[in-house]
């Protein structure tokens, strides 16, 4: 096979990717180890940006989303047993961030795809990239049990942190910068209606909570556990109890009960290599960085690299120029830090950390307060959470 871009990975990533190409008339071929089912059931992410969502009307993927998406002006910080609003609209000269499960966005994408006519190969195997060093890249895999080759001008890594592209970069070309946490987070779906209209993060003696949605029917729960924590050890009933305890606040509010539809355990980690880009190889996405999920930027950074790389090559295939596409991971990565950054800073405002003392958990209140009573802090927190503007796009 030959085609222009060669992208290995069918998350949010490398879908987009396909999508934006595909919309200039670039070829692409994707691959995934994946199964179909199984990239669409995966539950992840759930808050987009304005970005995100901008970008996926662009592509004329847009219309479920603007349907079904739940547009929310604010959101809440709760400690001490009282619900804080922050209102992001009216700090940020009206924007606002949609609730809208990854796991939608990605059937979306798939549809898009489909609608293409462009190839997409699931159950890939045996994946590898070769020659990208020099003008000659090619992807190799396996898939039904026959050997299949790509020739292409450029591949995307769009693979994600456990991904083959990332370490097919020699070593010493790639610089990695990564903090663990010493906690992860245990998350929930359950069948109840959710009872807020806007998400609520805790940060309660016992740790930090999360109470997000999904849609009208569908109540989306996080919280804090020790880091090799096992889900066998939490049954429904000590699951709720727990969210029930840290979230219930003074004025009686807490998420409503119900069936326990999904559950799982996910690690917290920063993550970052740089450059983003070797040869004529390009990582865009979690192949590329990790945020903990406290910022909810993880999928919106993927969105944002893909766009800066759908540019490049946009510019590279109309003009004959590698000038945008030079210049991708020094841009990306502006974004990527900023983002690190207000996720680190989210995550230790919120959660309690082993070995905290008392005094810890004042000074953690009284940060708390200071942001729910300072407009200037209010602001930081608003304008990065529903996203920084898009650094000056080079022209
Ligand atoms: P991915 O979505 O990881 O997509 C990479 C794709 O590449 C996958 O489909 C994978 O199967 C495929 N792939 C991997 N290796 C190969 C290979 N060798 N060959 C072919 N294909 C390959 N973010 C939030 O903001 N909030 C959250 O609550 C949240 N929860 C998360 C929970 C989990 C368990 C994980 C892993 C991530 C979570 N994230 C969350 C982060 C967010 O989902 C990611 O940032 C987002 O999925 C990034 O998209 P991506 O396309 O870069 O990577
Ligand atoms: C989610 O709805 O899954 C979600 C929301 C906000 C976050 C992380 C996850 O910060």
């Amino acid at each position: 096979m030959h085609t222009q871009v060669g992208i290995v990975g069918a998350g949010p990533a490398g879908l987009l990717l396909g999508q934006m190409l595909h919309l200039k008339g670039i070829d692409s071929v994707i691959i995934e180890n994946r199964r179909r089912d199984y990239v669409i059931e995966r539950v992840r992410a759930g808050v987009l940006e304005q970005g995100t969502v901008d970008l996926m009307t662009e592509l004329g993927l847009g219309a479920r989303l603007r349907r079904e998406g739940l547009a929310h002006q604010g959101l809440f910080l709760s400690f001490a047993g009282a619900r804080h609003r922050i209102n992001l609209a009216e700090l940020t000269g009206g924007k606002v961030i949609t609730v809208y499960g990854q796991n939608e966005l990605v059937k979306d994408l798939l549809d898009g795809r489909a609608a293409s006519g462009r190839p997409l190969y699931f159950e890939v195997e045996h994946v590898a990239i070769h020659g990208f060093e020099s003008q000659r890249s090619k992807i190799t895999f396996q898939n039904n049990g026959n050997e299949h080759q790509i020739e292409c001008d450029f591949i995307a890594g769009c693979d994600g942190f456990h991904g083959v592209c990332r370490p097919s970069i020699p070593e010493e070309a790639i610089q990695t910068y990564e903090r663990e946490y010493p906690f992860a987070w245990l998350g929930i779906l359950a069948e109840a209606a959710p009872s807020s209209e806007e998400l609520v993060y805790t940060c309660h003696k016992r740790g930090f909570a999360l109470f997000s949605m999904r849609s009208p029917k569908i109540t989306r729960l996080y919280f804090q556990v020790p880091q090799e924590e096992d889900i066998a050890n939490w049954s429904d009933d000590a699951i709720w109890d727990e969210m029930l305890t840290r979230m219930t606040t003074l004025d009686g509010w807490k998420p409503n009960r119900g069936p326990i539809i999904q559950k799982g355990i996910t690690p917290l980690r920063s993550f970052v290599a740089e450059p983003m880009r070797f040869g004529r190889l390009f990582l865009a996405g979690d192949a590329a960085h990790i945020v903990p999920p406290t910022g909810a930027k993880g999928l919106n950074l993927a969105a944002n690299d893909v766009m800066v790389l759908a540019r490049g090559l946009t510019e590279y295939y109309t003009r004959g120029t590698m000038r945008l596409l030079d210049a991708y991971s020094a841009v990306c990565l502006r974004r990527v830090w900023k983002a690190q950054r207000f996720s680190w800073w989210m995550t230790q405002t919120l959660h309690r950390f082993p070995g905290d003392t008392e005094f810890d958990y004042r000074r953690q209140l009284a940060d708390l307060d200071y942001i729910t009573g300072s407009r200037a802090a209010m602001t930081s927190l608003a304008e990065n959470y529903v996203g920084l503007p898009l650094d000056a796009p080079l022209t």
